[in-house]
């Protein structure tokens, strides 16, 4: 992952503060605002107090509470203002009950309920975070492995947007001393497989252009919802989409695009 320390740089849903706090001591970008989805005494009770004191020693600003897909959340957080935001490793929130999970999974997939979160992210990133004069960057880190990469995030986030997806860069979390990835509500680590970090803008370039990497498997004669091929010969191509994981991969994608025209009619 590659940051410019003359950005100005918002943090989204970063669990413990681990992240804002190894990104201010390892490149010291011009302004860091970090927000976290807990409140204020839970990050104290989960994590401790120790990053949070620091952040603002340093002048930093700290918003607990912080719900990105709910600006009635974002209190005093300056619009317009910044270059870069990044949302480290997003997962829901854990359900509160059984009765919760029904609830909020009632005719929907964890996985339709995941892309939403990131596509709210997305737009409220260029609607309302980043400074259109600056450098425009929305960063997705996120693991390389199922479920994850089933929420198809590359292509599937941005439709009927004007955000384009620019590539990916790998994500090491050597560079980032301290980082601790933390999963959703337990103060442990997720495991440390391997990260992606996946770049997106309205501009169709940026200073990031000779840094990312375009997937082959987003070309034509591959099939990007599964990352395979590529095909050959259209027999190759009939045999994959009728295979289980294509159809299951369809499947989300059919859940998902009745989501987006059920709710951005
Ligand atoms: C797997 S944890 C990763 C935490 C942290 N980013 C890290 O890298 O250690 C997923 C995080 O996403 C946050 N999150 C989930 N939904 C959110 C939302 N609507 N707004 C802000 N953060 C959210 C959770 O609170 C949680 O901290």
């Amino acid at each position: 992952m590659y940051i410019n320390p003359a950005w100005r740089i918002l943090t989204i849903g970063d669990g413990d503060l681990s992240f804002s706090h190894s990104l201010l001591e390892s490149y010291r970008p011009r302004m860091l605002t970090a927000t976290i989805f807990d409140d204020h005494s839970s990050l104290i009770t989960k994590y401790g107090a120790s990053h949070l004191q620091q952040l603002q020693a340093k002048g930093c600003e700290v918003l607990t509470r912080f719900d990105v897909t709910n600006n009635q959340t974002w209190g005093q957080l300056n619009k317009h203002q910044f270059d870069a935001v990044f949302f480290q490793f997003p997962l829901l929130p854990a359900f509160n009950s059984v009765e919760d999970f029904k609830q909020q999974c009632l005719n929907i997939s964890l996985n339709t309920l995941h892309r939403r979160l990131l596509r709210h992210y997305l737009l409220n990133c260029f609607n309302y975070f980043l400074d259109s004069n600056g450098a425009q960057l929305a960063f997705i880190t996120s693991k390389d492995v199922k479920p994850y990469r089933q929420w198809h995030i590359e292509q599937s986030l941005t439709l009927n947007s004007d955000i384009n997806y620019l590539g990916s860069m790998k994500f090491e979390i050597e560079k980032f001393p301290g980082y601790k990835i933390r999963n959703v509500d337990r103060d442990k680590h997720v495991k440390d497989t391997q990260g992606i970090t996946y770049v997106f803008s309205q501009r169709t370039s940026t200073e990031l252009d000779n840094k990312l990497i375009k997937a082959k498997y987003l070309a034509d004669n591959y099939c990007s919802y599964c990352r395979v091929g590529p095909f050959y010969t259209e027999k190759d191509k009939q045999n994959h989409l009728v295979s289980k994981k294509h159809q299951k991969m369809a499947l989300f994608e059919q859940q998902w695009l009745n989501d987006i025209d059920k709710f951005e009619q």
